[in-house]
């Protein structure tokens, strides 16, 4: 556990596939500016969403295990759906440190739907994994509870922020995904289950036929940190963040612009 004998400079890791981390980052930034960042996209291993568990669990523990031993970070946090409701318990049982991982909103979806009808819009891994239909038992008992995985949306998250023009026929093919399943004309509440959706949320929202509530977990995982990160001390000033990537190529460097305004200044290969 972080404590007050913490190097201040020892960095939070953000761990995705790709840019998708970046949504839980900027609301951990928020709540805790100073903090030193590395966040770390498994740009070899892109995507996650429509491979095995197996495949998964054999690479994602043993990646953050190599993250950890280059940067020596005071929290890890697995900041994708996918690689957080399959290799958890994997990463924790690997690593020494705090893991916190990012898994589906349905409890406050449940709380917050009027309608009692809840969509889980994720990847195809996420959507079918027992730790979902454990999170609906628990707290969404009482509501129908939708699932869709759509890769085309993670796909369209990255391309946006490569700076590729909006095309709203994904978004809008995404929501089909839940709105055209019995029930989903009622649907109030949407859970974005993939770290990379709140990045398109703007154009969810547009493409909704009516108002919805679309929620994810970034704003729980900023005050986590915070929690777990206890007494343990922080920079006198941010510094600047590190981005690291399992591959650097051209798809990399056109996202140099988007990184940079999320506070990623630096970008490196792992
Ligand atoms: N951002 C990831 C998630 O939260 C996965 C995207 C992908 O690689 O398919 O599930």
């Amino acid at each position: 556990m972080p404590d007050a004998s913490t190097a201040p400079d020892a960095p939070v890791l953000f761990f995705d596939s790709g840019v998708g981390g970046l949504s839980i980052l900027k609301p951990a930034r928020a709540l805790m500016p100073n903090m030193p960042v590395v966040y770390a996209a498994d740009s070899a291993g892109f995507p996650y969403g429509t491979k095995t568990e197996a495949e998964l669990t054999a690479r994602v523990p043993a990646l953050l295990g190599r993250l950890v031993e280059r940067y020596n970070p005071r929290i890890a946090v697995i900041a994708c759906n996918t690689a957080a409701t399959i290799t958890l318990s994997h990463v924790r049982a690997a690593l020494d440190i705090p893991v916190v991982g990012t898994v589906p909103a349905i409890k406050p979806a449940a709380l917050a739907s009027k309608t009692r009808v809840i969509g889980v819009l994720g990847t195809e891994a996420t959507v079918r994994q027992p730790y979902v239909d454990r999170l609906a038992a628990e707290h969404g008992a009482d509501c129908l509870i939708l699932r869709h995985g759509s890769a085309a949306l993670v796909a369209y998250a990255e391309a946006r922020l490569r700076g590729e023009p909006a095309n709203p026929a994904i978004p809008a093919d995404a929501l089909a995904g839940l709105l055209d399943q019995p029930g989903g004309d009622r649907m109030d509440t949407v859970v974005l289950a993939c770290t990379h959706f709140p990045l398109v949320q703007d154009e969810l929202a547009a493409a909704a036929p009516r108002p919805m509530t679309f929620l994810d977990g970034g704003a729980g995982i900023a005050r986590r940190i915070a929690f777990l990160n206890g007494e343990a001390p922080w920079p006198a000033a941010p510094p600047p963040g590190r981005a690291v990537f399992t591959r650097v190529d051209d798809w990399v460097r056109e996202l140099a612009p988007a990184l940079a305004r999320f506070g990623l200044s630096e970008i490196n290969a792992l």
